[in-house]
């Protein structure tokens, strides 16, 4: 039995045009202007939708410490809203080396995942020594990138960034950055909280976007110095963008990638009264509206060749939640949930506002992420011989995001009462209808860990 997707518009990074799909198994077989179907086959009709490749969240932090949602959790919302594959980032483990860690996470923790899922190792100073004695197993497991960390406690220092960079390039791993410098921003919060500058805006106040800027500076030079490409994860600022580009000018591979909270929030969010501030206290932070602008310009200009939504979310309420920074915001446990919502979100103030091109929006949620990952042309297109992940959106029908009706376990929505333009009507995961009419039907443990080869960023 085949599956066929009839009478939709297919939009590509490069095109659009009505064509039906057919599906054999898990990947795509043919792509015509009408295909019949044969008795048996199971037909979508997708008149009036588009049929978008499956959306790539390259950013979540799926069953790190403290987040309610775990892979199981986390892949549904994923899947309800649209994504089919996730990159998630490995927390290091107190006494387990990044290699060790690496496994238990690949054969247990992200084992209930309902979508494909390639994992990335984060290294801190604690394990920049054993990482690039690991680095070779690493590479073996098919691990396609790690995340350094320029900003919080245990930062590694220029010299393992450098070093790691150097190695990481040899295996052809991919490093990803965050660009904040750690021990200023660090001081700053003193100074703030030394003032009795304790509520949640001040955490905009001493997380700078010169800061941003410095240590996205620092990590492109280190990255230059060791011959490696770096991908800056969560830019925020229009201080970051504009050493991205003078550096990409320049000829340095040098990828970068934005979320939808810095698209569509700003700082006056965190200055919201009763605490609710907390809610989106992330780093870096969210910066002053003008900046959200830069941001959009700055995917139309290739720049910013991603978005992730940095899912790493945290409760307001309860043990282990936004409650931990009362007394002051450095307590206040960072990150936003966003993997149920990214693709909406982004299509909405994106593609249907008119900032960015259907096109685009393929680009920047479904091709480059696969292409960064390493995954292309398996995921992320819509091609013959890929994996039939499918997103079918109705552009003409609006929804109102809200907690109440969410997949993912956090107690609010940071898009909460916002009507967005399109709705996610179908998603196929490798060739399996995983939801139907808005509601997810695909099973936990259903996804496979995907092994990344990202060999063609280091040509
Ligand atoms: O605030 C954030 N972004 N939390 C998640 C960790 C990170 O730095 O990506
Ligand atoms: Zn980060
Ligand atoms: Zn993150």
């Amino acid at each position: 039995m085949s599956v066929i997707i009839k009478n939709g518009t297919i939009v590509t990074a490069s095109d659009m045009y009505k064509a039906d799909v057919k599906i054999e198994g898990e990947v795509i077989t043919s792509i015509e202007a009408s295909i019949t179907p044969e008795k048996g086959d199971q037909v979508i009709d997708a008149a009036g939708q588009y049929v978008f490749p499956g959306g790539v969240d390259i950013h979540t932090h799926l069953d790190h410490f403290g987040t309610p949602d775990n892979f199981e959790s986390g892949t549904m919302a994923a899947v309800a809203g649209g994504i089919t594959t996730v990159a998630s980032f490995v927390e290091p483990e107190k006494d387990m080396g990044i290699l060790d860690t690496f496994k238990d996470w690949k054969n247990r923790r992200a084992k209930p995942s309902y979508i494909d899922y390639a994992l990335v190792p984060t290294v801190t100073g604690k394990f920049s020594e054993s990482t690039l004695e690991e680095i070779p197993a690493l590479k073996e497991e098919g691990v396609g990138g790690l995340k350094l960390f320029l900003a919080y406690g245990h930062i590694l220092s220029d010299v393992e960034v450098y070093k790691i960079f150097k190695k990481a390039a040899e295996y052809g791993i991919l490093c990803h950055i965050h660009g904040e410098n750690g021990p200023v921003c660090d001081q700053m919060i003193a100074e703030a909280i030394a003032k009795g500058n304790t509520d949640p805006i001040y955490h905009g106040y001493s997380r700078i976007t010169g800061l941003e800027a410095e240590a996205t500076f620092r990590g492109i030079a280190l990255a230059e110095a060791a011959n490696a490409p770096v991908r800056v994860v969560h830019v925020s600022c229009k201080e970051a963008i504009d050493v991205i580009a003078q550096a990409q000018s320049k000829g340095a591979k040098v990828l970068a990638e934005t979320c939808p909270h810095y698209l569509t929030r700003d700082i006056s969010y965190l200055a919201l009264p009763n605490f609710e501030g907390a809610k989106y206290v992330c780093a870096p932070p969210l910066r002053e509206k003008e900046h959200q602008q830069h941001l959009w310009d700055a995917i139309n200009a290739n720049v910013i060749t991603t978005v992730g939504s940095d899912h790493a979310p945290v409760c307001f309420e309860g043990e282990y939640s936004k409650q931990r920074g009362r007394e002051a915001f450095n307590k206040i446990p960072n990150g936003c949930a966003g993997v149920e919502d990214i693709f909406s979100v982004v299509y909405h103030f994106g593609v249907h506002e008119k900032r960015i091109s259907l096109q685009k929006f393929v680009e920047i949620l479904c091709a480059n992420p696969t292409k960064e990952m390493g995954l292309y042309p398996k995921k992320g297109c819509i091609c013959i011989g890929s994996d039939a992940d499918i997103v079918l959106l109705d552009p003409n029908k609006t929804r109102i995001i809200t907690q109440a009706k969410q997949y993912g376990k956090t107690d609010f929505n940071s898009w909460e009462g916002t009507e967005v333009h399109g709705v996610i009507t179908h998603v196929l995961s490798r060739g399996e209808e995983v939801v139907r009419n808005g509601e997810v039907i695909g099973k936990a443990g259903r996804g496979q860990y995907l092994n990344c080869n990202n060999s063609s960023i280091f040509k």
